[in-house]
């Protein structure tokens, strides 16, 4: 079967670090997009260009939004630390970004390269601008997924998971011109827990990528620990990618689903009405559940299969 060809937009955090390094072995990636997010753009873009050379993933890399549309750029410091990457060294980068425009690279890869899977795990500002300059993007796509939201409660506030509430106004664009898509929320990415055993696999396969994942896991296990008081880190990221890659490991409905901008406690909300009669002609399919224990051994398996061949 053909491999999926997918371009990751991504805001590298640990667990966008961990979903490009099983994206490199699970798909044919065209192209990497950075946006700011987890931290400022600078240090995603860095981050970025350094995982895709650990990877030994020869792919254009573009910098995109600086800035969300309305709010103050608010970070994820506290869960990714200062750099995004944790403690976590990464060896001195030798690549550089091809252009400024990761929305400009969005809206001509959709409509060069047939089937395009488009995959968005940071906040949707990129998305946002690519279907402003092209409102036949999601036409030209084979397909688009994001990790954000959730149907039920949130990670940033009550309500509201972080890639959506990082910039509400852009996820109301793209949920108002991007459907019929994929939403991997926070229901499904937190029943796929990584902890010290994944870890543990990781570090003793001993290769540049396995050693860097271990070195991520382990951050993110610690911060889930003091966080959430979770012996295993969810890494939302990474169930992004493999929904396109291994959809039969989830289970989703379809719904309408609204983003809050106004409510005093509840902006940055996704609204998913799942009442039976709800009706909608732009329907976003919402994973309720994953097969965990399957999720798990693919993602550890991608990264330990990556530098081993
Ligand atoms: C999402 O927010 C970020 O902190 C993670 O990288 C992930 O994309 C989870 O809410
Ligand atoms: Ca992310």
């Amino acid at each position: 079967m053909a491999r999926v060809r997918m371009l990751l937009d991504c805001d590298p955090g640990l667990d966008d670090a961990i979903a490009l390094l099983i994206a490199a072995h699970l798909t044919d990636l065209v192209g990497i997009t950075t946006v700011n997010g987890n931290v400022g753009i600078d240090h995603t873009t860095h981050n970025a260009l350094a995982i895709a050379q650990v990877a030994q993933l020869d792919v254009p890399i573009h910098r995109g939004a600086a800035r969300p549309y309305v709010n103050e750029p608010i970070d994820a410091a506290y869960v990714h630390g200062a750099t995004g990457l944790g403690s976590v060294e990464v060896p001195d980068v030798t690549g550089t970004v091809v252009s400024d425009d990761a929305a400009g690279f969005i809206v001509e890869s959709a409509r060069s390269i047939a089937d395009l899977e488009l995959v968005a795990v940071g906040p949707l500002t990129n998305i946002a601008d690519a279907v402003t300059a092209d409102p036949d993007l999601r036409g030209r796509l084979g397909g688009f997924t994001i990790m954000g939201g959730a149907a039920v409660g949130g990670n940033t506030t009550a309500t509201s998971e972080f890639n959506i509430w990082a910039d509400p106004e852009a996820a109301d664009v793209v949920f108002r011109t991007m459907a019929p898509f994929t939403m991997v929320g926070l229901d499904v990415t937190h029943q796929v827990l990584l902890g010290p055993a994944e870890r543990d696999r990781m570090r003793a396969a001993a290769t540049p990528a396995s050693l860097l994942a271990a070195d991520l896991l382990d951050y993110a296990v610690a911060r889930a620990g003091e966080l959430r008081g979770s012996a295993g880190a969810p890494i939302h990221d990474a169930c992004a990618v493999l929904a396109v890659t291994h959809p039969h490991l989830f289970a989703g409905t379809d719904h309408p689903v609204e983003v809050e901008l106004t409510g005093t406690h509840t902006r940055g909300m996704t609204v998913v009405d799942a009442r039976p009669m709800a009706e909608t002609d732009r329907p976003i399919h919402v994973l309720r559940d994953a097969d965990s224990a399957a999720a798990i051994d693919v993602i550890v398996e991608s990264v330990l299969a990556l530098g081993s061949s």
